[in-house]
């Protein structure tokens, strides 16, 4: 796996990528196999490691897993799941944050779950108290031990819930659904998430069996039943490395064309996309991102949950918000600490200052909490080469894009953590002529 690279800018990325199933979605119907009496199959499945890592681990629990790469079609027989050991999950400390959404389809299946200390993006704290919390009102008795969480359903199984998120968090609400579908009666869940990929998860549970209802409001019923089968379904694209490779383009005055982005998942990137002057060519099978050859405009853009603006859009805009024309303002309302990625752009020549206060309409949770949460981007500064060691999944591509942008030569290290959520990346960069070599 690629580790570092060492990048000469100043050169548009031009060309074409092809985008499969989103990584925010894949894992987590893999998780759902476990819960069918039959086995599965996905398609457009990425070839990414939060793949390899979630295929590691279900068939630690006895699940038979055949993947193949090339046509993305994974199958999954979970006719033998098992309790893991320990050690052996311990190995995968620190890789993922997946497991904890193994604990509903274990807890059922085998009355108990244990999972390892968990890793994931350095993006804030990322607690787990949500999950936890909601997998207690099922009623599972959760205990702490030193290598990580050890879980045990009651005798007589989960129970369905009247369970309320005090904010629409992702991971939750699909800790939920993965556990009511089975649990006996019927679950409630206010302030739910609703995300494509959620919807996407409700899809395939439903196409296994299951009762789900999404009402207005963010509410959602779950009327539980006692057996799900297996499910085939095709994974919806990954808006996120879609939006990705557009910021790419922008930002190297480029112009690339995303085959597999839909248009329905990223209407809200679309709209800040086309405000800042690129260019858009919308088509059936894809889009076209490219820049327009004049000055882009400053913008201000807030992140928040779907139908908002993604988070995990932020970052390679950024990069794409050094080359506009004034002052843009961006306020991360989802985590509390997602501009660490921005020392770099300043090293690189940018006008990045971060703020704690809540720049923009919405008083968010961090604004009375110290954290800096709020940039201002003055435009357009040149961005030069510099030495990068990349932080996390997004950061990092935004640092490709920025040494892709910049005049000279940038040496990036810390590269095999984007392979977590970004296919093929160097193939693709290649393929769309960025000038690098690949040190090691
Ligand atoms: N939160 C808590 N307690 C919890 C869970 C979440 O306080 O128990 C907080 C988080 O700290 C955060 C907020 O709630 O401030 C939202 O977190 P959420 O649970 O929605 O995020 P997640 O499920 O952990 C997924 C994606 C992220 C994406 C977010 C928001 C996966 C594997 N990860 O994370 O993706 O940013 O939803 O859409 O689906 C990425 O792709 O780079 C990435 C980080």
């Amino acid at each position: 796996m690629t580790s570092a690279l060492r990048i000469e800018g100043g050169n548009p990325l031009t060309g074409e990528v092809k985008v499969r199933g989103a990584k925010n979605l894949v894992p987590k119907a893999m998780v759902a196999a476990l819960l069918g009496s039959t086995p599965s199959t996905l398609r457009n499945v990425p070839e990414i490691k939060d793949v390899q890592v979630v295929t590691s681990l279900v068939e630690l629990h006895g699940v038979a897993v055949h993947n193949d790469p090339k046509t993305g079609e994974l199958t999954m027989d979970p006719t033998n799941v098992s309790l893991a050991n320990h050690a052996d999950i311990d190995a995968h400390a620190g890789d993922s944050r997946i497991p904890i959404l193994l604990c509903g389809p274990l807890l059922h299946t085998l009355g108990e779950a244990f999972i390892p200390d968990l890793g994931g993006c350095r993006i804030g704290d990322r607690p787990i108290n949500y999950h936890l919390r909601v997998l207690e009102e099922f009623g599972a008795k959760v205990e702490k031990l030193p290598t990580g969480i050890s879980m045990r359903a009651p005798s007589d199984g989960l129970k369905g819930a009247k369970i309320h998120l005090e904010y629409p968090s992702v991971g939750a609400t699909e800790q939920v659904l993965l556990a009511a579908t089975r649990a006996e009666g019927k679950t409630e869940l206010t302030g739910a998430a609703i995300e494509p990929e959620i919807m996407d998860l409700i899809a395939i549970l439903q196409k296994m069996g299951a009762i789900i209802t999404v009402e207005t409001d963010r509410q959602i019923i779950i009327e539980g039943v006692d057996e799900l089968k297996g499910y085939t379904h095709t994974a919806l694209p990954d808006r996120n490395e879609s939006a990705s490779w557009g910021s790419a383009a922008l930002a190297t005055g480029g112009d690339i064309f995303v085959r597999g982005a839909d248009q329905k998942d990223m209407s809200t990137f679309l709209n800040v996309f086309r405000k800042m002057g690129g260019g858009l060519d919308i088509q059936d099978d894809g889009i076209r991102f490219y820049h327009p050859g004049t000055d882009l405009n400053p913008l201000f853009v807030e992140t928040n949950v779907h139908p908002g603006f993604m988070t995990d859009w932020q970052q390679p805009l950024v990069v794409a918000m050094t080359q506009a024309q004034g002052v843009s303002v961006v306020h991360e309302t989802v985590y509390e600490n997602r501009f660490g990625f921005t020392d770099a752009l300043v090293r690189m020549g940018a006008t990045v200052q971060i703020h704690k206060d809540c720049l923009g309409p919405t008083v968010c949770r961090f604004g009375h909490q110290n954290f800096k949460h709020s940039a201002i981007i003055t435009g357009k500064t040149p961005l030069h080469g510099a030495d990068i060691n990349v932080p996390d999944l997004r950061g990092g591509f935004s640092h490709i894009i920025a040494a892709l942008t910049a005049e000279g030569t940038s040496n990036v290290t810390g590269v095999s953590v984007i392979s977590r959520g970004y296919e093929h990346f160097v193939d693709k960069l290649q393929g769309l002529g960025a000038q690098f070599e690949v040190l090691s």
